[in-house]
């Protein structure tokens, strides 16, 4: 058994970083894995303009412990009525590396979001001229569809189309979580990937309701079936360059999880790695890590590779039960379990 595994410096290529004090809580956590960082625009309000993106890279870097190395990589939020322009200038001034395309009222601060594909295609034809990736929350919102079931019809009714019709556009299915995104990404050309969370290689939709509800499990898109999971930790750790890693940290307090109506997202930042390694430990594919946290994003993105490693060592430590923020407390992902890696 290998006691460290060194890699080259990884990327996320999918976080919430939330804004004002949650922010300061939370940035450097991600800041301490990760040399950059895909950071999602979902603010209220969300970040619709070049100014609005500039402003929120600013706020992100001056929350930033400056001995840690971190380029946040901004997005924008696609809506209805965005204009191409906002995009190609975006673009052309260095501001947004790429654009979230959220269905409306998919998921956390959505009601801006997209309500049909087809009000957008100037702005995809835009992004597919500058080379400007489209990320995606892949799940229809329609009130007849079951939960479990939107990403799979999300791929026929909206993917399938869109690749037809964008065949030039690079795409990545963000956080997916079923064996069909798996398998279509896998097969579809290669301007087509998708991210993998920590989470949804680690549990079933069971744990949302082992022994009554568990908020701490709730994440959209929603966990599904064991044979899903199985697909996903299969296609993250295939060392296939189409997946790579994105760990959807979406932290919360713990107030707006444990409530009548709570809130979807799990804090993984803190323990991001710790948790990855685990998964490729246990399908025998340390080997495959580093392409999936540090080489298959950039090659994909286009950007360079991080210059730097960083080490893991076979070294337990107790995740706390809960973390203590400046206005709030927050529940991590793997509280109270005790993980078998830890980050040098
Ligand atoms: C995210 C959030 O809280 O912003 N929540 C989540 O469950 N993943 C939004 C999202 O990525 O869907
Ligand atoms: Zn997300």
């Amino acid at each position: 058994m290998t006691d460290t595994l060194t890699i080259r410096r990884p990327d996320d290529w999918h976080v919430h970083l939330r804004d004002g004090a949650m922010l300061s809580d939370v940035v450097n956590h991600t800041a301490r894995q990760f040399a950059r960082a895909i950071v999602m625009p979902n603010l209220k309000p969300p970040v619709t303009t070049v100014a609005a993106g500039r402003a929120y890279r600013d706020r992100i870097m001056a929350a930033v412990d400056p001995s840690l190395d971190f380029t946040p990589l901004m997005t924008a939020y696609l809506t209805d009525t965005i204009a191409p322009s906002e995009l190609r200038e975006g673009k052309n001034q260095g501001v947004f590396t790429a654009a979230k395309l959220y269905p409306a009222n998919a998921t956390t601060n959505s009601a801006h979001g997209v309500s049909d594909i087809k009000h957008i295609h100037g702005v995809l034809d835009a992004m597919e001229d500058v080379g400007m990736p489209l990320l995606l929350h892949g799940e229809v919102t329609h009130k007849d569809v079951d939960i479990f079931d939107r990403e799979a019809i999300f791929i026929d009714e909206v993917m399938v189309g869109l690749v037809r019709e964008h065949p030039g556009l690079k795409i990545v299915f963000e956080h997916i979580t079923t064996k069909e995104a798996a398998d279509f990404v896998a097969e579809a050309g290669d301007n087509v990937a998708a991210t993998i969370t920590p989470h949804h290689l680690r549990y079933n939709r069971n744990a949302i309701f082992e022994g009554g509800i568990r908020p701490h499990y709730y994440c959209l898109p929603i966990a599904k079936r064991e044979k899903h999971r199985l697909a996903l930790r299969k296609a993250a750790t295939s060392g296939s360059h189409k997946f790579f890693l994105g760990t959807d940290t979406a932290p919360h307090a713990v107030g707006a999880k444990e409530s009548a109506c709570g809130c979807a997202g799990v804090f993984n930042a803190p323990y991001a790695l710790e948790s990855y390694a685990l998964t490729f430990q246990e399908e025998g594919a340390l080997d495959k890590l580093e392409k999936f946290a540090s080489i298959n994003g950039p090659k994909f993105y286009g950007l360079p590779l991080n210059e730097g490693t960083i080490t893991l060592s076979k070294k337990d430590q107790k995740v706390p039960e809960r973390l203590t923020l400046s206005e709030t407390d927050i529940i991590p992902f793997h509280a109270g379990e005790t993980l078998s890696w830890s980050v040098s």
